[in-house]
C-alpha cells in the first residue's frame, strides 16, 4: 500500500502522479505535474472508478493490486473517457477478465472509436441520468454532466457516504505527491492558481453546463468531492463551490487589473508599466502585468478570468494586432470570457491601427465587455503628451470599479 490513500472506510485513492509529462493535452505546461485520480471501492462487490493515463498505468495497476489483496475486480466505472483517464482501460480489462464495465452510451462509443477492442469482451452496463447502481452497502446515483468537459461525462454520487465522483469538475493541475486532501495542503496559496488555470482553459468555455451541474450538486448532501485531478475535498466545500460558481458565471473573482502587453522593443512595455504605477499611486494596487510574448497563454487566460479589468497594450504589427496578442484575445473569445471592462493602450510609429482593431474584436467577439473610451495612443514611445491620457485611462478604470461596487451593493440590498 505504498502510494494508496484511504478516502473513506471503504474507498481508496489508487491513482497516479505524473511528473514526466511537460504539457497536459500537449498544450498546457504543468511544472508541478498532474495527478490522475482513480478510486477503488471495497464493498460486497469491488469497483474501480476511472483509470489513469496510459503512461502511468503501472502506478494504477500496482495500487489496485495492493488494495484488492487477491479479491477480484467486479466493476470498472468510467465517468469520463478522455484518454488521461480512459487510457488504461484495456490494461484493466486484460488483468481482470471478469470485470464488468459501467459507463454512458457515448462513453462506450468513444472507447470503440479509440480502438479499445478488449472492452467488447466484457459485459457492458450503460447508465444515464437518474440511474442507480448498488455495489452492496454503497449505491451510486448517476448524473449526466455533458460538456464538463466532454459530452459523454457522467458524475456519480455515493448516497451511502456522500461521495461525489465529480469527473473533471473541481480538479486542478499539480501532482498530489502524497497529500490527497484539501486540508493537507494550503490550497489558497499553493493550488488555487493551478485550479483556476485548469478550469478556465479546459472547461471555461462551458460555463452554462457547469452551472447546470452546480444546481444538481446543490440538492445533494455532499461530504466528499472526488475529482479526477488534484485534491479530494472533505471540508470547506463551499469555498471551492463558490469559485466554480464565479468562474462558470464569468464573474471576476477580484476587483483588480490585469495589464497584458505586447512590446517589440520595450516602449509598449514602458507604457504598461506606467499605467501600473499610476494605478498603484492612486490606491489600486491589485494589479498584475504580463508580457504576452513571455507568459504562457494558459496563465493569461487564468488571470483574465480572475480580474475585473483587463488592459490590452499592444504595438501595431502589419497594420493589425501583434500576433501573440491576437492569439490571446482569440483564446479569450474561444473560452467565452465575458463581463469584463477593457482598457486599451496602442502603439504605432506610423499608421497606428491596433487600438481600433482590438476594440472591434472585443465589440464583436467578447460578450458583455465594455471598452473604456479613454484610450492611450503612443507614437513609438511615451512622451509628456501622453501624461493626461494615461491619467484619464487610470481614472476611467477607477471610476468603473466604483460604479461596479455601487451596482453590486444596490443589487445585494434588494
Ligand atoms: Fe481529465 Fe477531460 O479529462
Amino acid at each position: 500500500m505504498y502510494t494508496v490513500r484511504k478516502v473513506t472506510q471503504d474507498l481508496y485513492w489508487v491513482g497516479a502522479n505524473d511528473h514526466r509529462l511537460n504539457l497536459f493535452e500537449n498544450i498546457f505546461p504543468i511544472p508541478r505535474g498532474v495527478s490522475y485520480n482513480s478510486y477503488l471501492l471495497l464493498d460486497e462487490k469491488t469497483a474501480l472508478f476511472d483509470c489513469v493515463d496510459w503512461g502511468s498505468a503501472n502506478q494504477l495497476v500496482r495500487n489496485v493490486e495492493d488494495v484488492l489483496q487477491g479479491r477480484k475486480l467486479d466493476y470498472l466505472v468510467i465517468h469520463h473517457m478522455e484518454p488521461d483517464h480512459g487510457g488504461s482501460i484495456e490494461e484493466i480489462c486484460m488483468r481482470y477478465p471478469e470485470v464488468k464495465i459501467i459507463s454512458s452510451e457515448q462513453g462506450f462509443e468513444i472507447m470503440r472509436q479509440l480502438g479499445f477492442t478488449k472492452v467488447d469482451e466484457h459485459e457492458q452496463i450503460i447508465v444515464k441520468e437518474g440511474d442507480t447502481f448498488s455495489f452492496g452497502k454503497h449505491t451510486n446515483a448517476f448524473v449526466e454532466a455533458p460538456m464538463v468537459h466532454w459530452p459523454e461525462v457522467l458524475m456519480s454520487f455515493d448516497v451511502t457516504d456522500g461521495v461525489l465522483f465529480a469527473a473533471d469538475a473541481f480538479g486542478s493541475f499539480g501532482a498530489l505527491d502524497g497529500k490527497l486532501f484539501n486540508d493537507e495542503v494550503n490550497f489558497d496559496r499553493d493550488w488555487l492558481d493551478d485550479a483556476r488555470r485548469y478550469y478556465t482553459n479546459i472547461v471555461g468555455k462551458y460555463g452554462p453546463f457547469v452551472q447546470d451541474v452546480l444546481k444538481k450538486a446543490a440538492t445533494l448532501d455532499i461530504k466528499y468531492i472526488c475529482p479526477l485531478h488534484g485534491p479530494v475535498w472533505r471540508n470547506n466545500l463551499g469555498y471551492f463551490l463558490d469559485k466554480y460558481d464565479k468562474w462558470s458565471k464569468y464573474e471576476p473573482e477580484e476587483t483588480g487589473v490585469m495589464i497584458a502587453y505586447a512590446s517589440m522593443y520595450g516602449n509598449t512595455e514602458h507604457a504598461a508599466q506606467a499605467l501600473a504605477s499610476n494605478l498603484c499611486e492612486k490606491g489600486m494596487s491589485n494589479v498584475v502585468v504580463h508580457d504576452v510574448s513571455n507568459t504562457d497563454i494558459s496563465e493569461l487566460i487564468s488571470d483574465s478570468f480572475k480580474y475585473s479589468h483587463i488592459v490590452l497594450a499592444s504595438v501595431t504589427y502589419n497594420l493589425d494586432i501583434y500576433p501573440v496578442m491576437k492569439n490571446f484575445i482569440m483564446d479569450m473569445a474561444a473560452l467565452n470570457l465575458q463581463n469584463r471592462t477593457i482598457g486599451i493602450i496602442e502603439n504605432g510609429s506610423w499608421a497606428c491601427t491596433v487600438g481600433d482593431k482590438i476594440e472591434e474584436f472585443v465589440d464583436e467577439q467578447l460578450k458583455l465587455c465594455d471598452v473604456l473610451n479613454d484610450r492611450v495612443t503612443v507614437n513609438s514611445a511615451l512622451n509628456s503628451a501622453n501624461k493626461s491620457d494615461m491619467d484619464s485611462l487610470t481614472d476611467a478604470i477607477l471610476d468603473s470599479m466604483k460604479k461596479n461596487k455601487e451596482l453590486k451593493e444596490k443589487a445585494q440590498s434588494r
